[in-house]
């Protein structure tokens, strides 16, 4: 059965790196693998994507959940269903529990708005494992410091009490469901982090 892999955390956690090195890895042992990253993927979530990067223009945080939850839905529909169907692995670099850290802890809208905006652009396809990337934020901000190499700072730049919101809402939501999240210690160095991701995806390619 075809999993659906999801990487979360906050900025600089080293969610890119692992889904590299996860795609690396799967691959080598013959498995085939989409990786992905919200928002992008699908014409109109490169769009949004490249506009929410390139413009400081601030957003109302309902426009923001709401230009998200719309990357989300096309991707979704278009490119993730068709792929677990046919049965490739399919690795997201940020998925629906970013809207609810980002948009509901960090952003404080109404839980039930961002429940909403999730339920219509995930149209139930929920991970099979999501990996939480967490580390202490002066480690993870100090990571992003200066770093411009994919456009803007949307969130980068939001005040740490915003980032504390969002750690705290990552790890509230993987305690709430930990059957379906890992939490790995982010601090470890590249090799041991994706050591630990790898040992809890081979649990699942096994079952
Ligand atoms: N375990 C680690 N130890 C030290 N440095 C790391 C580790 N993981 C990633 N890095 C480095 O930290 C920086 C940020 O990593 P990466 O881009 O993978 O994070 P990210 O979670 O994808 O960030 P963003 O949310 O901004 O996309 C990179 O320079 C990367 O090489
Ligand atoms: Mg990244």
């Amino acid at each position: 059965m075809a999993l659906l892999i999801t990487f979360e955390g906050g900025e600089g956690t080293g969610k890119t790196t692992q889904v590299n090195l996860l795609v690396e890895h799967l691959q080598q042992a013959g498995h085939i693998v989409l990786p992905l990253r919200e928002p992008g993927g699908t014409p109109i979530g490169d769009y949004l994507r490249a506009w929410l990067k390139s413009e400081n223009e601030p957003l109302t945080p309902e426009t923001e959940l709401l230009l998200f939850a719309a990357a989300r839905a096309e991707l979704v529909r278009t490119v993730i269903k068709p792929a677990l169907a046919s049965g490739t692995h399919v690795l997201l670099d940020r998925y629906a529990d970013s809207t609810t850290a980002y948009q509901g802890y960090g952003r404080r809208l109404p839980i039930a708005h961002v429940r909403s905006a999730n339920a219509i652009a995930s149209a139930g396809v929920v991970p099979d494992v999501t990996i939480l990337l967490d580390a202490p934020l002066d480690i993870t901000l100090g990571r992003t410091v200066g770093r411009q190499d994919d456009g803007g700072r949307r969130f980068e730049d939001e005040s740490l009490a915003f980032h504390r919101r969002v750690k705290a809402g990552f790890l509230r939501l993987a305690k709430h469901s930990p059957e379906r999240w890992t939490i790995v210690n982010a601090v470890e160095d590249i090799g041991l982090v994706h050591e630990a991701i790898w040992k809890r995806v081979q649990g699942l390619l096994t079952r």
